[in-house]
C-alpha cells in the first residue's frame, strides 16, 4: 500500500494524532502548533485524505496498518495515540493490531460501538451521493452535526472553514471511508482488555458521540478518566481549542 502523508512537528514523546471523516491532518493544527511545543507530534492523513493516495476499497483495520508502516518507517516504536471520531476506530484496530506501539490513548469524540442497519444504509447512500454529485454532498448530510447547534451564530467562520474543509476532501475517499466504517468492528467488548492509560474528551453537545455514550465507554476501561469540553459540538478539537488542548496536555504530562 502506498505510503501516508503526514505532518511532523516539536520533539518529545511522540504524540499521534489521527483525524475525522471527512478530514485531514488539517483538522488538527491548533493541537499540532500546541503540542508541538513539548512533544514530537506526528499528524497522517489517512488514505485518500490531505496528501495520501486514496485506496478503494478500504477496511479501517487497514488504515491501522497504514499507521502503523508510517510509524515504523519513522522509527517510532512507542507513543500516544490520540484518535478523533473515525481516528477513533482506527485507534481500537491499532490497539488490536499494534499493540506494542501504544502507550497511551485518547478517545476523542468516539465510541467503540458499530453502525446500526439504518446507520450503514446511511453510510451507502453518503457513499453514493458523493459519487454522483461531488464532495459538498458529504458536507450538506453532515455540517449541521459536526458542531454545537449554536455554531452558525456564534462562530460562522468557523462554520465555513468545516464546510471547505469537508468540500475539499475527495469524493472517492470520503465514499471509501464512509463504507469503511460502515463494515467497521464492534469493539466494546474489547473495552475491558485496554491496559494503558486513557483519556476520553467529548464536547458537551456532541450529538454524534454524545457525552453519556462517552462515559459509559470510559467506565468499561480499566484505567481511563472522561473530560468534557464546554460548549462544543462534535469538533471539539476546533471549536474549543484551547480547553480541548489543555485538557490534552494535563493528561500527557501525567505520563510522558
Ligand atoms: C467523524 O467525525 O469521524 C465521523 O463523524 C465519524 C462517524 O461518522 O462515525
Amino acid at each position: 500500500m502506498p505510503a501516508l502523508h503526514y505532518v511532523r512537528k516539536g520533539s518529545g514523546y511522540p504524540v499521534v494524532l489521527i483525524h475525522g471523516f471527512p478530514f485531514s491532518h488539517t483538522m488538527w493544527e491548533p493541537q499540532i502548533e500546541m503540542l508541538s511545543k513539548d512533544y514530537d507530534v506526528i499528524a497522517p492523513d489517512l488514505p485518500g485524505f490531505g496528501g495520501s493516495p486514496v485506496v478503494n476499497p478500504i477496511t479501517i483495520a487497514e488504515m491501522a496498518d497504514q499507521v502503523a508502516e508510517l510509524l515504523s518507517s519513522l522509527e517510532i516504536r512507542k507513543c500516544i495515540i490520540v484518535g478523533f471520531s473515525m481516528g477513533g476506530y482506527v485507534s481500537f484496530e491499532l490497539l488490536q493490531r499494534h499493540s506494542e506501539l501504544a502507550g497511551g490513548l485518547v478517545l476523542a469524540d468516539t465510541k467503540a460501538g458499530n453502525d446500526t442497519e439504518e446507520g450503514k444504509a446511511g453510510r451507502r447512500k453518503l457513499a453514493e451521493a458523493v459519487i454522483a454529485n461531488g464532495s459538498g454532498a458529504a458536507s450538506e448530510a453532515m455540517l449541521g452535526k459536526l458542531l454545537a447547534p449554536n455554531a452558525s451564530t456564534v462562530k460562522p467562520e468557523l462554520v465555513q472553514q468545516v464546510d471547505r474543509m469537508i468540500r475539499e476532501a475527495s469524493p472517492e475517499a470520503i465514499a471509501a471511508a464512509s463504507l469503511a466504517m460502515a463494515e467497521r468492528a464492534d469493539m466494546t467488548s474489547s473495552l475491558g482488555d485496554i491496559r494503558i492509560p486513557v483519556l476520553v474528551l467529548v464536547g458537551s453537545e456532541d450529538g454524534i458521540t454524545p457525552p453519556d455514550g462517552a462515559k459509559q465507554m470510559a467506565s468499561a476501561i480499566s484505567e481511563a478518566s472522561v473530560k468534557v469540553i464546554d460548549q462544543a459540538g462534535h469538533l471539539a478539537n476546533l471549536e474549543q481549542p484551547q480547553a480541548f488542548t489543555e485538557a490534552l496536555l494535563e493528561w500527557l504530562k501525567k505520563y510522558v
